[in-house]
Formats: C-alpha cells, structure tokens, sequence
C-alpha cells in the first residue's frame, strides 16, 4: 500500500513512523512534511490547504491512501477532494469537520446527540459576550468559534482577560465566542476511529496544554502527554463510546454529514461525571506520539478500513503492554513569537538511549543542510518503557541529550501519573 500523509508536526511524523513499521505499506510520501518525517518518506512541497494539489499529488505518486494529519486542511476540504479523485482519504469531510471547526456546531450536535458537556452561551457582540460573563462566573471560559492552532481557549479568574479574549476573537469578520461553565477534574484525550458508522476506540491519553511547570502560564497546542492513564476507571473508554463517540457519530450520519477519521474526543472527569470539553477532527498532537507506540496492529490497515467504510470488519486492535511519554521541546518565547533559525544537535545522541526516539515539528535545514528549528513547538521526545517511570525516564533522558538556545521545556510531564490524576 502506498500512503501520503499531509501535514508538517511530530504527529504526522509519528503517524509517517508507525507506518513505516507496517509490513503492507510499501512507499510512504508526506506533502509537505518535515525533515524527521523525510528521512522515512519522500517529501513533496505541496500547499496542504490545496485540496486539488493534493489530489493530483496522490494520483501522480499512485497513493492508496492519503491520511489528512491537521484540522485546517479538513477544514478546507482536502479529503472531500482527495476522494472526489478516486483515492481514499483519512480524515472527515469539510461538512464533518465542523464538529472541530466551529465550537457552536459541535454543541449543537452535542445537544441533540444528548452528550454530556458543558451548557454554552454563544456571542456576538461584546455586550452578549460580557453577559455571558456573569451568568457563569469565573473561572470564565471563552473559546473562539473557529481554528485557532491552539490558541483559541482562554480559562481566567481574570473578568477583564477575558473579556479582552471575547474582544480579540470577536474582532474577527463574522466570527462567535462561546462563553461556558468551567469544568472541574482532570482532562482526558479519546481518540475514536470512524468510519462514518461504526467506532473504534483507542486508548486515553492525558496532555499538558499550560507552558509552565505546575500547569501555570498560557495554553500552547500541547507540551507533553502520557499513556497509559493507570488513575483513570477502568470502563472510562466503554462509557465514553457509549455516551459521546456513538451517539455523536449517529447524529452526524443522521444530518447526511458522516463523521469518518478521528474523533478526538476531549474529556474533563469532573465531580458530576465526564464532560466533554472540545471534539477535534484529527489524532491529537502530543498525544498521538504515545498512543501509536503502543499499538501493536499494523496502522495502515487500521486508516484504511477507516477510510473505506470497512472497520466493522477489522479484527480488535491490539496493544503493547508498554508505557510512553513524550516532553516537547519548544522555541524561545512559545507560545508568543518565537526565535527560528536556532541550531539543534543531539538528536542522534538521544535516539542512540534505549527506548527513545524524536519526532520532529518545527525543524527545517539551512542554506549549509543544517537543522535549525522554525516554528514554537520543534521536537517531541518520546520515551517508552516497561512502565510510565521507565518511559518518563527515558524521555527526560533524550532531552537532555539536545541542545536548541533558548529552548524550553515542562519538567513534570508524567510526574505524578502512577500516583493519582494531574490536572
Ligand atoms: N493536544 C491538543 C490538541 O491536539 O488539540
């Protein structure tokens, strides 16, 4: 089988590396990619948010199968384009991947599917927004509307934050905040395969969204995650199937727009019972650099079946009894703007320790076919190991083999995990 996989991040890269692995696939392609992700695919600098580029890229490299990694491509319609080619795609239609790309949909969808989350107010105007304020008290929760690479959602004590957060967002053409109820208790991340009718879960994971230690600072797209999740009930995934991943996919075949690829479902386990917090259209990034690790069933043919109506038919997923932890490694000044350009070494080093490996992000070659970083988030650790402080251990290890300037990383990914929920 031949794959392309479109996106740029260390979870394309660890969705490029665990189909290397897979027995049937045969040559692997990634438009554009990374550096990391080249040194296992043939890399092709095509514009990811060109769904007719795309397609035509699939059909010269003869793809089978063309997994969509990030939210803004399906939101522009790259699967719709890709399949309309012939080809099968990875990932939902633009129609389905509202469940991401707008909040409002998505609590629409969450209401009439019956899902648990929390009670939105939906604004348009400052003095809606300001309203919405009160009615919940703090702490305030504003989400904007649509994609925002992470940086959509402010949680303040703070009324004047996050009214300017409202402000900000609504300073957009035709945009939404949503204004919510804070949910209390730890977040979970359920990734639930797709095909449009049946489901099929993977295991929990919890990320790390603050920037500083102790889950303090703003929120980033993630700098750090875990899996296994040993505090978490153990018919956590049988009830999430139950109450929120099956009905939501119901009600998207029911409204004619069915939801096949990933859906992330985002979950606070709070003291009324779990909540969802946000759905996204796509594998999660940190965290699918520690669920794919313990996979054990080859993935090609898992995104296949997904991609071609078929999972109903796959045998059960297998797992590894093995633990991963990943800790990324970001640009100065991450999450505001950042200093590119800055050389990274060591990466041979870390992935010489055992059960270490690095997936890159924002890396890029220079004029001399060096490897600097370019972006915030520029490599993801991974540690696997017999148990999540062997993991943890490991990953530590690997970062402290890099050396990027001014780089920054969390210290207490997993610290605590086999001790109780950190939240
Ligand atoms: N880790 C958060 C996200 O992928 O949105």
């Amino acid at each position: 089988m031949k794959i392309l996989v479109v996106g740029t991040g260390a979870r394309e890269h660890a969705l490029v590396r665990a189909l290397s692995l897979d027995p049937t696939v045969t040559e692997l392609h990634a438009a554009p990619g990374n550096p990391g992700i080249g040194a296992l695919a043939q890399l092709h600098p095509v514009d990811q948010l060109d769904g007719n580029a795309v397609a035509d890229l699939a059909r010269r490299v003869g793809a089978d199968l063309v997994v969509v990694g990030p939210e803004a491509p399906l939101v522009a319609g790259v699967a719709d384009a890709v399949r309309a080619a012939g080809i099968a795609a990875f990932g939902p239609s633009a129609a389905a991947a509202q469940l991401e790309g707008s909040k409002a949909f998505a609590k629409d969808v969450m209401a009439a599917a019956g899902v648990p989350t929390a009670e939105p107010r939906v604004a348009t105007t400052i003095d809606e927004a300001s309203a919405g304020l009160d009615a919940f008290g703090a702490p305030y929760v504003v989400k904007d509307d649509g994609l925002a690479a992470g940086k959509g959602v402010v949680v303040t004590n703070d009324r004047a934050e996050a009214l300017a957060h409202a402000a900000e967002c609504l300073a957009k053409p035709g945009s939404r905040v949503v204004i919510e109820d804070y949910l209390d208790g730890p977040e979970i991340s359920l990734f639930v395969l797709s095909d449009g009718v049946d489901a099929v879960p993977l295991v929990p994971a919890q990320d790390f969204k603050r920037v500083r230690d102790g889950d303090e600072g703003p929120n980033t797209g993630g700098m750090g995650a875990y899996s296994p999740l040993p505090w978490a009930p153990l018919d956590l995934v049988d009830e999430v199937m139950a109450r929120v991943a099956r009905p939501t996919i119901a009600e998207m075949a029911r409204r004619g727009t069915p939801f096949a690829g990933v859906l992330y479902v985002g979950l606070a386990m709070t003291s009324k019972g779990l909540r969802v917090v946000e759905f996204n259209a796509r594998f999660g990034d940190p965290e699918t650099q520690v669920v794919l690790p313990r996979l054990a069933t080859p993935l090609g043919g898992v995104l296949y079946a997904a991609a071609t109506g078929t999972l109903g038919a796959l045998p059960s997923l297998e797992w590894r009894d093995a633990s991963a932890v990943t800790v990324v490694i970001a640009s100065g000044g991450y999450p505001g703007a950042v200093r590119s350009g800055q050389p990274i070494t060591g990466i041979e080093d870390a992935e010489a320790l055992p059960g270490v490996h690095v997936l890159h992000a924002g890396t890029a070659t220079d004029d001399d076919r060096h490897l600097v970083s370019s972006g915030g988030r520029v490599l993801s650790v991974v540690g696997v190991g017999s148990n999540l402080a062997l993991a943890r251990a490991a990953a530590y290890a690997g970062v402290n083999q890099i050396d990027l300037p001014h780089a920054h990383h969390r210290n207490d990914i997993a610290a605590s995990a086999g001790d109780g929920p950190l939240v």
